[in-house]
């Protein structure tokens, strides 16, 4: 048999690019490559790219053009770029960089072994079609080697939203949803091999909607389904438009135990007028009554979110509604971000605010919400918690692992195995984790 080739891929953005990779490394595995953590060594490159924030496409044209001694070293080195860049550049990227070999948009990562071949017999190949097929059903299953006990599961791609900043329609396309049975399928699979966490994925998860028995099920169903399995133990979800919190699934994080009490609810701003010009078709207050709703099913909850400051129009008096709703909501844990134009989206057209004053808003916000974090974490201190263990943590003897509430913890014990679900009491805090010991 031949030697095996080695694949390095570069995984920037979200966990569905993490999840693609995975799946274009089991593609590629077919194709007799191996995945290599440096690029060095690499009979192929392949860069998972994101096009979420600002200067994507120019930050991924410098990490090309790094590869060029690595080309000139070995010539039969071919380099791909996947991901929202890829979808959005396509066949510009080969045009601006002739090291380039292989451009697959986030659809059709089911045509890699194709692609490759194409490549390896000399030609360029560029893919970013949005076709009918699932690629997820035309991957091969490969061993997923050196799995932990959490996994991504994704069940739904793509947007209907259309927020005005935003590329995700654009690069991901339309909402499709994966049928029930394929999820369920991969579930009990990836429990088979250990996992026992499972975090659904979508760029809008909770407006899932599977073909299932007697028609399309929700996101709640799906859930209350996948509890079912024995083994696993803890479902998450992400990413949610609050729109879509459907009443089921409010109840879910009630009364289903399996479900754990954390959510990422992005609600980018607290002002209303912002809220429309950001096309987000909600208010503050119709979130804030959302949350209380999610809170009175499930009092823990500890909640998520993304914002947006210096988005165009944004006033003094519309950020201050943002810090108002923060303090309003109470998150424990949050992203925030300065707006930065998307080209393609309707917001690119406007005037931005002074980056200098967007600034200065993205520093107040931060602190705001960084108080609220390590408030959060401060509460969790003398309290018991249910950990489950990932991988040893940075200091000998030390395994770092999540609580329910999605909390990092480490305890320095001897007895905690990686895979483990164990009490522990929370005995401290250090800056984005906690320190506990086993009850
Ligand atoms: N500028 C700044 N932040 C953005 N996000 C999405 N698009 C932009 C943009 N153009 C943020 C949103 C979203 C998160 C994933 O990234 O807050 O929820
Ligand atoms: Fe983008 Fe999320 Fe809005 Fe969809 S709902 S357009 S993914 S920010």
């Amino acid at each position: 048999m031949a030697e095996a080739k080695k694949l390095f891929i570069k995984t920037y953005g979200c966990q569905m690019n993490v999840y693609d990779s995975e799946r274009m490394a089991e593609a590629l595995g077919a194709s007799g490559y191996v995945t290599t953590t440096s690029a060095d060594d690499a009979d192929m490159i392949l860069l998972n790219t994101c096009h979420i924030r600002e200067k994507a496409a120019e930050k991924v044209y410098s990490e090309l053009g790094r590869f060029k001694a690595l080309k000139a070293a070995n010539p039969d080195l071919k380099i791909g770029v996947a991901g929202c860049v890829a979808q959005a550049e396509g066949e510009e990227i080969m045009r601006r960089q002739p090291l380039v070999d292989l451009v697959v948009g986030p659809q059709t990562y089911h045509r890699l072994p194709a692609m490759e071949k194409a490549v390896r017999a000399g030609a360029r190949a560029v893919d970013t079609e949005f076709p009918e097929e699932d690629k997820f059903e035309h991957l091969p299953r490969g061993p997923r080697a050196g799995r932990g006990p959490t996994a991504f599961l994704t069940v739904q791609e793509g947007c209907d939203k259309f927020c005005a900043f935003c590329v995700v329609p654009y690069t991901r396309g339309a909402e499709v949803s994966r049928p029930v049975a394929r999820i369920l399928g991969e579930a009990r699979d990836l429990v088979a091999r250990g996992v026992r966490e499972i975090t659904l994925l979508g760029q809008n998860v909770n407006a899932y909607h599977g073909a299932g028995e007697n028609g399309d099920w929700g996101l709640a169903r799906l859930i209350r389904d996948l509890a079912k399995i024995e083994g696993l133990e803890r479902i998450r979800f992400t990413t949610s438009h609050p729109n879509d919190m459907e009443d089921d699934l409010i109840a879910a994080h009630g009364d289903e135990p399996k479900l754990m009490p954390y959510l990422h609810l992005p609600v980018q701003s607290g002002s209303d007028r912002i809220l429309k010009a950001m096309n987000r078709k909600h208010t503050a207050e119709s979130y804030v009554r959302l949350i209380e709703r999610l809170r009175a099913a499930r009092p823990d909850l500890l909640l998520s979110g993304d914002f947006i400051v210096g988005f165009p129009g944004e006033t003094d008096q519309d950020f201050e509604d943002t810090l108002a709703l923060v303090r309003k909501v109470g998150y424990g844990q949050a992203y925030s971000f300065k707006y930065s134009a998307r080209p393609g989206t309707p917001a690119a057209e406007r005037a931005g605010v002074p980056d200098e004053v967007a600034s200065e808003r993205l520093q107040r916000l931060q602190a705001l919400l960084t108080e609220q974090q390590y408030a959060a974490q401060d509460a969790m201190i003398g309290r018991e918690v249910l950990v489950l263990f990932e991988k040893p943590g940075r200091e000998t003897g030390q395994m770092v692992g999540k609580s329910e509430y999605l909390h990092a913890v480490h305890v320095t014990d001897p007895t905690v195995q990686i895979g483990q679900i164990a009490r522990v009491r929370v005995t401290g805090r250090t800056s984005n984790s906690l320190a506990a010991e086993l009850v």
